[in-house]
């Protein structure tokens, strides 16, 4: 089976999402973010704070080179991955794109007592959702599968994600 890959904005679901359809279709899950944080021995936010965002953004294309070689896995990944062609090139070979989106508000809720997302730790942080946002959009875009999250659980993400991916084969 190609690999089912998770993008999608902070917030929408895709870590959740991710171990309910590893649990279902019984194949292994890779969350890319846990990744970084085992190979540096750091966190996130250590990371952005102390060596900034161009050098996570490099740190996180390596692991995705490394994780894009592995088959049927369900892999989560960051919600700026989308942000580099070679990323996405490379997750296509052999994977599925499926998107997970929600609306700021939800996005905000969803996110609002996190302190581990160090680009929304901002004055305004709707403001922010919403502008990093529609910036990202066109990027998202390009998954293979959208799944609007907004009023769906965990567990009804992850079944419309099977279903679609299903009538994708
Ligand atoms: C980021 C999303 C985060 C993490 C980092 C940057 C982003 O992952 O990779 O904080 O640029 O959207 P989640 O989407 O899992 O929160």
């Amino acid at each position: 089976m190609r690999n089912i890959v998770l993008t999608g904005f902070m917030g929408t679901g895709k870590t959740e999402t991710a171990k309910i359809l590893s649990r279902k279709l019984g194949i292994a899950l890779i969350d890319a973010d846990a990744e970084i944080e085992k190979d540096q021995q750091m966190t996130i936010t250590e990371i952005f704070q102390r060596l900034g965002e161009v050098v996570f953004r490099d740190m996180e294309s390596s692991v995705i080179k490394r994780l894009s070689e592995l088959n049927n896995i369900v892999l989560a990944t960051g919600g700026g991955v989308v942000l580099r062609k070679e990323n996405m090139d490379l997750l296509r070979k052999n994977g599925i794109i499926v998107c997970l989106t929600a609306s700021p508000e939800t996005i905000l809720r969803r996110t609002g007592p996190s302190k581990n997302r160090p680009l929304l730790q901002a004055r305004d942080p709707l403001q922010q959702i919403k502008d990093l946002f529609e910036f990202r959009m066109p990027f998202y875009e390009q998954a293979d599968i959208i799944i609007d999250t907004d009023n769906l659980s965990p567990l009804q993400v992850a079944e419309e994600v099977i279903k679609a991916v299903r009538s994708k084969q």
